[in-house]
């Protein structure tokens, strides 16, 4: 079975917009998982635009299921993940001046400088996923250096025009196979909705998806907890 990873990022983008403390995204998690989430995630970011440590705290205490943490290889966010020690954590590229993480992780330009981050993160138990796009050489690298997953990014896939998106769909496919042949665990992520879901999904061994703006985007209308149990009714194969 798929695990749905639910990303509450944009809650607390909500709450920073205020300088408040709601809406809290440790509630958010608890709807979350009332609607069948089988992980958390949430990115620490450098310049903590949404994710603050506190929240990062609280839910390492109140979380029930697997508590994923996006990072970048940073020293700062790399600190508050060996003191927290989440489930997982996943490993990704982070620009100040982007909107959201645009395209997957670099490692074939600093393979040392990742394997640094994920050493420490072995280190402490911490299963380590990384956030690639679907590029062989990329893909090989993250094996070398010691990955446990893979996390495709689908930003690409989601936003193709129809002329292009079996290509997109494609590469992923492909990437996916190379990923399962190296022994490392196969996630996806970036821009999923309940539109193009469903073919991402039925890759083979397909294991995790994380999913954040568009289970928020519906949660205005429909309530969280319904939110995600309708994408995971989307991602669980018949
Ligand atoms: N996976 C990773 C690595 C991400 O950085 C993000 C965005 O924070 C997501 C998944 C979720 O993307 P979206 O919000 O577009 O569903």
């Amino acid at each position: 079975m798929i695990e749905l990873g639910v990303n509450i990022d944009h809650v607390a983008t909500v709450r920073q917009a205020r300088q408040t403390v709601e809406p809290d995204p440790v509630w958010a998690a608890v709807a979350a998982e009332l609607g069948g989430a089988d992980g958390i995630t949430v990115h620490l970011r450098e310049d903590r635009r949404h994710i603050q440590d506190r929240d990062v705290r609280l839910l390492r205490e109140t979380v029930r299921v697997k508590l994923n943490l996006e990072m970048a290889c940073n020293d700062d966010v790399l600190a508050v993940a060996c003191q927290v020690i989440p489930d997982q954590a996943t490993l990704v590229p982070e620009k100040r001046q982007e909107i959201t993480t645009e395209g997957g992780l670099d490692v074939l330009a600093q393979p040392d400088h990742v394997r640094r981050t994920l050493d420490a993160l072995h280190d402490k138990g911490v299963f380590v996923s990384l956030f690639l796009d679907p590029v062989p050489a990329q893909i090989e690298m993250a094996k070398r250096i010691g990955a446990d997953a893979v996390e495709l990014h689908t930003g690409t896939y989601s936003l193709a025009s129809p002329a292009n998106v079996t290509r997109e769909l494609k590469k992923i496919i492909d990437a996916g196979k190379l990923i399962t042949s190296l022994g490392m665990r196969l996630h996806a992520g970036h821009g999923l909705t309940l539109h193009n879901v469903e073919k991402i999904a039925q890759i083979d061994a397909m294991a995790e998806l994380n999913i954040g703006h568009s289970i928020i985007a519906r949660a205005l209308f429909i309530g969280l907890k319904e939110a995600v149990a309708e994408m995971k009714r989307k991602i669980v194969l018949p």
